[in-house]
């Protein structure tokens, strides 16, 4: 049955201009909360409420910025951080833990969890919003649309521009909601990635072989982390080598445009898809998405409910 509330499990149901006013709510959020710490000035919002944030799954930024994001929009979060200490230590599924803490009524849910869990079942079986924080490797919205505000920010627009994705695309995420957004906001997608990285079902876009080529093509880079975890036996490339191929350095930087743009969704693994020096070239925006990233998350949240 579809509904009518405002969940965000993925992103193809969204429209350009619903997109472009959640970009210009979190950029005059943004320039309120500059103005506000300038002057010393106390920034909040009455209470609301409570968000429950259920985190199945590790996660440093999201975790965080969800929360910071809730406290300023007024809603007080409770917190499951990974499990330990909790009832999933006895047995008690994903599903349940949800629907008791649903019964201390919080107004909406947000929830990373791995592929195993149905988010899509969840959001159908309860009437309160809930928001995918990174559902296994089906998609992380938030992620996504923080990546192009970060862009549109720059550039005031993503129509005709070029993304090139290096790295762990296979396993990916935050692939997987660039995808359901490119043909939204109208940029392309390009791959760069040894041949054990990329999908094997390729979806419409550009794959370029040889790195240096698809940084001539790109407006931004987004680096990915190489997943070692998720690889096993399938990881027969050595990590010295894809760092020779495909890790971002100062030097091979510099084929990427004067006004592009270096990201990188976090965490990094230092030394294989990028060097830290990466962090001191004037392109290099991976602490801005952040920051942007409760901006938009708080965007979100306050537009849950109008
Ligand atoms: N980008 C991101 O999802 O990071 P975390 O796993 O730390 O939340």
């Amino acid at each position: 049955m579809p509904s009518s509330k405002s969940s965000l499990i993925k992103l193809d149901r969204l429209t350009t201009p619903k997109i472009e006013k959640l970009f210009s709510d979190s950029m005059t959020l943004k320039q309120n909360f500059n103005k506000h710490q300038l002057s010393s000035g106390v920034y909040h919002s009455g209470y609301k409420g409570t968000a429950a944030l259920l985190f199945f799954e590790p996660s440093t930024r999201t975790r965080f910025s969800f929360e910071a994001a809730c406290s300023r929009a007024g809603y007080h979060p409770l917190i499951l951080d990974g499990g330990v200490g909790t009832s999933l230590e006895k047995g008690e599924t994903i599903e349940d833990t949800i629907y008791n803490i649903r019964a201390m009524r919080p107004m909406f849910f947000i929830v990373r969890c791995n592929d195993l869990v149905n988010l899509n079942e969840i959001d159908a079986s309860i009437s309160e919003p809930v928001l995918n924080a990174g559902w296994g490797r089906q998609g992380h919205p938030t992620q996504a649309l923080l990546d192009t505000l970060t862009m549109f920010e720059k550039w005031n627009t993503l129509k005709g521009k070029n993304i090139l994705f290096v790295g762990d695309i296979k396993h990916s995420r935050v692939v997987s909601s660039h995808l359901e957004l490119a043909p939204i906001l109208g940029y392309k997608i390009g791959f760069s990635a040894p041949p054990e990285l990329l999908p094997s079902v390729k979806p419409q876009c550009e794959v370029f072989t040889k790195l240096d080529d698809g940084l001539n093509w790109a407006d931004a880079v987004i680096a990915l982390r190489v997943q070692k975890e998720r690889h096993d036996s399938e990881n027969i490339f050595l990590l010295e080598d894809y760092r020779e191929a495909y890790g971002l350095n100062l030097k091979r930087i510099q084929a990427l445009k004067q006004d592009g743009l270096i990201m990188h969704p976090g965490p990094i693994n230092y030394g294989i898809e990028l060097e830290s020096e990466i962090l001191s070239d004037p392109r290099s925006c991976i602490l801005k998405q952040v920051e942007n990233g409760v901006f938009l998350r708080e965007a979100i949240i306050r537009g849950l409910f109008n």
